[in-house]
């Protein structure tokens, strides 16, 4: 088995717009899309179906059975259409007995389900942790669908969905490559503050191979869909900040938007080159925060510069201090700056600067010592 996640994931998970609104064609046309719009190009290279796939009983034989309606060709032609357009096919089941929408869970299946897995071609596997049986340990369950999973020959990439406390500490044990650190997101800035910055301080538990997941992308969803905070959504600036700071955190950049209506402004903000190499940056260190200095983040890359990102967490607009201290630079080292989202160079500066930044906006610079 190959070395898998070496980076974040990158791809489109059905479940933020669609929850159980999936189909066979809506599947292709995100497929289509991922190609044709560049997303493919830009390094999101996986389609994942969550929950919601299966009709509700398995079959004689025990195996899971794809709903009839939705699926009427079976996951295998879906996986085959997705695999013809050089994406990774992802799926999504449950180490309980049902999955969190009450389809049947993969306790006691785990082996079978693996293997029907493999046997469609799927790449990535969302494993969740609803209806779990009391009393069962949960890593052990964690690692029964690992083992199985390699068992079957094929590079899988897990991915574990179980946002208790803690469960980063452990997960990677049971063969995890990126492990979900809290409940559900939502479309609204509060949701994005508090899972992103959930993850700040526990960063060192990610990386190359096992990465924190603080959920899936919200960007794009403007109160619409599943998880859109019933129609309260974010600004373009909460999207473009949520997206830098996912990128600055390692954190996997599953799309959770409807790519068929993605506007300019979406597109810009879920293609930005410059934040997807930070993300992407072969180094795989995580950003963390600069001693003594709030909200602001550091991420050293693999090339010897350092990305650092200021995050304006407040309701007004603020001036937001950058030094180069504790990030392995001296304070009197002169450093070139270059903005990562407006893409061009600030120009020199020595031991620190200062922005000033919009509410839930955010500056993520790239220093490299001259
Ligand atoms: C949980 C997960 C979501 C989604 C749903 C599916 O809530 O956290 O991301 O997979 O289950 O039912």
């Amino acid at each position: 088995m190959a070395m898998l996640a070496l980076k974040p994931p990158m791809g489109w998970n059905a479940w933020n717009t669609f929850c159980w609104n999936i189909n066979d064609a809506l599947i292709r046309e995100t497929a289509d899309k991922m190609v044709d719009d560049g997303y493919l190009e830009a390094g999101y290279n996986i389609l994942v179906i969550d929950d919601c796939w299966m009709a509700n009983k398995r079959d004689e034989n025990g195996n899971l059975v794809p709903d009839p309606v939705k699926f009427p060709n079976g996951i295998k032609a879906v996986a085959d259409y997705v695999h013809s357009k050089e994406l990774k096919f992802g799926i999504y089941e449950d180490a309980g007995t049902l999955t969190c929408a009450g389809l049947p869970g993969s306790y006691g299946n785990e082996r079978k389900d693996a293997e029907l897995f493999a046997s469609w071609g799927v790449d990535f596997l969302k494993y969740d942790g609803c209806y779990l049986t009391p009393g069962a340990n949960t890593e052990n369950l964690y690692r029964r669908m690992g083992q199985a999973l390699r068992e079957t020959g094929r590079d899988i990439i897990f991915s574990a969905c179980i946002g208790h406390d803690g469960v980063w500490t452990w997960m990677k044990r049971t063969g995890a490559h990126m492990w979900r650190l809290t409940g559900d997101i939502f479309d609204s800035w509060e949701s994005i503050d508090k899972v992103g910055f959930g993850a700040v301080g526990i960063e060192a538990y990610a990386g190359p191979g096992g990465w924190n997941d603080p959920d899936m992308l919200v960007v794009g969803l403007f109160g619409k869909g599943w998880v859109g905070e019933i129609g309260k959504g974010s600004t373009i600036t909460e999207y473009r900040t949520h997206f830098a700071l996912w990128a600055m955190l390692n954190a996997p950049l599953m799309l959770g938007n409807d790519l068929r209506i993605a506007t300019p402004e979406i597109k810009e903000i879920l293609l930005n080159k410059d934040l997807i190499a930070i993300n992407q940056d072969d180094a795989g260190i995580p950003a963390s925060r600069i001693p003594g200095y709030a909200d602001v983040l550091a991420k050293p890359l693999a090339d010897g510069r350092i990305a650092f990102g200021l995050f304006n967490r407040h309701p007004e607009s603020k001036h937001m201090a950058l030094s180069w201290d504790y990030c392995g630079w001296e304070v009197t080292d002169r450093i070139e700056l270059y903005d990562a989202i407006e893409h061009k160079s600030l120009g020199e500066f020595v031991g620190s600067t200062t922005f000033r930044i919009a509410s839930h906006d955010c500056k993520i610079v790239i220093g490299k010592r001259v």
